[in-house]
């Protein structure tokens, strides 16, 4: 279902350009989801005004970026749209690029005959200038004037007129992003024919694996995992379906800054120099999210040499292992092997099998004795990482537990 963002233009209690996006949600619920937006929310545009301190700012950019279209229904104030929409064009022109090609439509009540017009040609300058460049859908207007007559005292539009070239406008609308939806897959389409690396293998010491199975590997493993770079610039994130914390690519090559929520910041950058200074190799944080434990940790990422080339942030529930461990799959005695249990051949689950798939070889030393002998590969006893082999002990940081560090969205944040 495609996802439009749907700003009304007003800070007035009353407007009917409110009442004419609410009739547009309802009367559209079957092609699009369309959510309304306050501009009366955000502050007043200042350059001055810090951008970090700015929360309801980073909120409206991430609903931007996730919007497949934007709709601006705007009033007509003295010939030109009112100040608390430029306003907030303004907060979301201003150091960002969230509205870059973003598809939008114009739509526009005013009382009189001219029936917003003029603030709406006003309203098109402006989304087409470099630092909005929306791709504004052309013609398609929708002009309503003379309210008394367009819309019945419970606020719903009336006027069949109307309504049909509202519903005219916004099938098109609809179909314009399609059209750049199917673009972008055409150019990737354009980008599988010409030469490409993606039937590449990397060579790694320990072997070899194509481009594809990397990407898989990332798609497959039930964490998911971000990347930092060495410049605080968010690089990549792995393609896990159903994530814990969720991505989009309109966010990567964003600076920390941009990419969390102001609140978030300080607690993501104290991790990162920690990292980036050497004082810290990783920092875990056990937290609840979205119903279920999880598990977040924080990587430095550094070349043979030490040197720091990144912050991964590794996320994943970790019910499933909790569920194993309560359920006694650990339950061994440590110097003999044996299990605990007198009899736990009817009590493992079926997934535990004792043949390492990869390689075929059972991880039992005596087949006899598989069953006893199935719980997971043991983590190494030393406390060291497998993988970083950087330390964990005392590295468990849940002081703060709300800073995602490379998105930086909150686990609260609404
Ligand atoms: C400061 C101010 C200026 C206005 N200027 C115009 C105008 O130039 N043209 C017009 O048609 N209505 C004007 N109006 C009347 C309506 O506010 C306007 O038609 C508006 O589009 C109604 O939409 P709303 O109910 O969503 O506020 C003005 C109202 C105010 C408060």
């Amino acid at each position: 279902m495609m996802k439009i963002l749907a700003f009304a233009g007003t800070n007035a209690d009353f407007s009917y350009n409110r009442l004419l996006l609410r009739f547009m949600k309802k009367h559209f619920k079957q092609m699009a989801d369309i959510e309304i937006y306050e501009v009366g929310k955000l502050p007043p545009f200042s350059v001055d005004t810090s951008l970090s301190e700015q929360t309801e700012v980073w909120k409206l950019k991430q609903k931007i970026k996730a919007a497949d279209g934007l709709v601006f229904s705007t009033p007509e104030y003295d010939h030109g749209i009112p100040a608390v929409l430029k306003s907030a064009i303004e907060w979301m022109s201003y150091h960002t690029k969230v509205m870059d090609k973003k598809p939008a439509m114009i739509v526009g009540v005013a009382y009189g005959r001219q029936a917003s017009a003029r603030s709406q040609v006003q309203m098109r300058q402006i989304l087409i200038s470099p630092d909005c460049n929306t791709n504004l859908i052309p013609g398609n207007e929708v002009l309503i004037g003379n309210v008394r007559d367009t819309f019945a005292k419970d606020g719903r539009l009336v006027d069949q007129k109307a309504i049909d070239n509202l519903e005219e406008c916004f099938e098109h609308f609809i179909e314009y992003i399609q059209i750049f939806q199917n673009v972008d897959k055409g150019e990737l389409n354009m980008a599988v024919k010409q030469p490409t690396i993606s039937d590449a293998y990397i060579q790694f010491p320990t072997g070899r694996l194509s481009l594809k199975e990397v990407q898989q590997i990332f798609s497959t493993i039930p964490f998911e995992v971000d990347l930092i770079d060495s410049t605080d610039h968010f690089a990549w994130y792995s393609d896990k379906p159903n994530r814990e914390h969720v991505r989009n690519t309109a966010s990567l090559g964003e600076t920390v800054q941009e990419c969390h929520p102001p609140m978030a910041v300080p607690a993501v950058m104290s991790i990162i120099n920690s990292f980036r200074e050497g004082k810290k190799d990783v920092v875990t944080r056990p937290l609840w999210m979205n119903g279920h434990r999880s598990l977040i940790q924080y990587y430095a990422l550094r070349d043979i040499n030490g040197h720091y080339l990144g912050t991964i942030e590794f996320t994943g529930s970790v019910e499933y292992i909790l569920n194993l461990f309560e359920n006694g799959a650990w339950d061994k005695d440590a110097t003999t092997g044996a299990s605990k249990k007198t009899n736990d051949s009817a009590e493992e689950p079926e997934e535990e099998m004792a043949v390492d798939a990869s390689t075929g070889a059972s991880e039992s030393s005596d087949d006899s004795d598989a069953s006893e002998d199935d719980t997971p590969l043991a983590a190494d006893e030393s406390g060291l990482d497998a993988t970083t082999g950087a330390s964990e002990t005392g590295s468990v940081d849940a002081e703060d537990d709300t800073a995602d560090a490379s998105t930086g969205a909150s686990e609260n944040d609404d």
